[in-house]
């Protein structure tokens, strides 16, 4: 049999799905990309149809596979990655979603997750599944629709409904839909359910319970990185491919970075900003707003868990300069705009959109830009949207330092915003330590494909992903504690200003 040269990583995001082929120096061979429609039927409401999902994921699988001239016979094996919390629930006879997937950035289900800190079971799931109760993750999602879904809830008892988030929805279509897909998902998208119980790794009843969802329609929770199935002959890889691994995005982000020792940290900037810091096999509970999460578990090998810093608003809020306020025609011009003026003019942009995530936990912040005076122009306000994306992130870092006693050095950077040079440069000045941007950007599909390949030995050990990764570029600090502490601040002082917004 001749020889696979490749890997392959489906990257199911939130605003687009991509397929990319890595060879073994985790170098890009070839990717395909679609975007998919954002349904916001009202304010605070956000969906995708997951049929459409399919649809672009077997279509840029198609598309790569031709661009890089390969077959199924080619790739050692597949990956999926995905959007993390969307919620899917679906009839296992038909393949159908019984509603549109609800979206992380959702935030209907705030009544729920205020509730359950009102009656004091706040603290249960604080302390087995290591997260605040909040719309973000899945428990109050799958809730929502088990109550406001004709037919859901008799159906998920009866077995028929399945629930999982958009990994396990196309590991399913993947391995046959309704002829015997499996139901599968991995311990990192199990981890931000609420439901699942952070040390046995298993779906845990108390949790269950508060949120009154069958464990029938809940998926087998697998590692991150083993071999769950097959692809099919007749499917969009056209032949038989091991899929072994799983995992959310931002911890596959984490091991495309190749954060495997603890104290190591990785910021992804996408549409939010998910900062992850590696604390090895110990769960660390947080003081300071964080939230506890399974880093990655690689097969039999034990789960190694994280403290992640989730902020939902970054990239997005350039997209809302874009197609809102129409003040830049492509994301990129904020570079040359922001970098037209010396500074911010004194203006504070927090772009609390969807609430404020960590450190905050405030579901009742809505965004301001404050600081306002005749003199400020469109640049200033483009200035404090890059500066909203640093500053959110510097509030996360100084949380994980007093959580983890953290002496960071250097912060490993990835996703789309790290293009913007500009904002890479302002987000050194605003912490004091340098930023570090490697090679292979598409850190989150590459972890992916490290995992699957991992499982059926492609490569051998992560000593063999650690030589992989190397630096692009590098920023270094230019600003004086002075400068950062006063700019710092002036942010707080904003921050305070979206709080207590919304009536509640
Ligand atoms: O928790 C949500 C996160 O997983 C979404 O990431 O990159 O699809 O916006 P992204």
């Amino acid at each position: 049999m001749a020889e696979k040269k490749y890997v392959g990583a489906i990257d199911q995001g939130t605003t687009s799905t991509r397929f990319m082929i890595f060879d073994h120096d985790g170098h890009e061979v070839a990717k395909h990309q679609l975007e998919h429609e954002q349904i916001l039927p009202q304010a605070g409401w956000v969906e995708h149809d997951a049929s459409e999902i399919w649809e672009c994921t077997q279509e840029v699988i198609t598309a790569a596979m031709s661009k890089a001239g390969i077959t199924a016979a080619d790739l050692a094996a597949v990956g999926v990655t995905n959007q993390r919390e969307t919620t899917v629930v679906w009839d296992k006879r038909t393949g159908q979603p019984y509603y549109n997937a609800i979206v992380w950035q959702d935030t209907r289900t705030d009544k729920i997750a205020s509730a359950l800190d009102a009656s004091g079971k706040g603290d249960l799931i604080r302390d087995k599944a290591g997260l605040p109760p909040a719309p973000y993750f899945s428990g109050g999602k799958i809730q929502w629709i088990l109550e406001n879904v004709d037919g859901v809830r008799a159906d998920a008892e009866a077995g028929h409904a399945l629930f999982s988030n958009t990994d396990g929805w196309l590991l399913w279509w993947l391995t046959g839909g309704p002829d015997g897909g499996q139901h599968i998902t991995d311990v990192t998208n199990a981890s931000r359910t609420m439901l699942m119980n952070l040390e046995t790794l298993d779906w845990d009843d108390e949790l269950l319970a508060l949120f009154d969802v069958p464990r029938a329609m809940l998926p087998a929770i697998k590692s991150s990185s083993e071999v769950y199935g097959h692809t099919l002959e007749d499917g969009p890889f056209g032949g038989e491919v091991p899929l072994a691994g799983d995992l959310g995005d931002q911890h596959a982000a984490l091991v495309g970075q190749v954060c495997f020792k603890p104290g190591e940290l990785k910021n992804t900037y996408g549409t939010g900003n998910f900062l992850v810091l590696n604390t090895g096999t110990e769960i660390v509970k947080s003081k300071n707003g964080l939230i506890t999460t399974v880093g990655y578990k690689f097969g039999d090998a034990p789960a190694v868990y994280a403290l992640e810093g989730s902020i939902a608003v970054t990239g997005s809020a350039i997209q809302w300069l874009r197609d809102q306020l129409g003040i830049i025609k492509a994301a990129a011009e904020t570079e040359a705009l922001a970098g037209s003026v010396e500074d911010n003019g004194g203006v504070y942009f927090v772009p609390a959109f969807s609430g404020l995530f960590a450190p905050y936990w405030r579901s009742d912040a809505r965004g301001v830009i404050v600081g306002l005076s005749r003199f400020n122009t469109v640049a200033h306000i483009a200035r404090a949207a890059l500066e909203a994306i640093c500053y959110q992130s510097r509030d996360v870092v100084d949380a994980m330092v007093a959580d983890a006693d953290l002496n960071l050095q250097t912060l490993r950077v990835d996703g789309g915003v790290t293009q913007n040079e500009l904002c890479m440069q302002i987000q050194a000045d605003i912490l004091g330590v340098a930023v570090s941007r490697p090679v292979v950007a598409e850190t989150t599909a590459l972890g992916a494909a490290y995992a699957a390949g991992l499982a059926v030995g492609f490569w051998a050990n992560t000593d063999e992903l650690v030589a992989n990764w190397n630096e692009s570029k590098r920023w270094e600090p230019t600003s004086t504690q002075e400068q950062r502490d006063a700019g710092h601040a002036q942010w707080k002082k904003a921050v305070d200003r979206t709080l207590d917004w919304v009536e509640i």
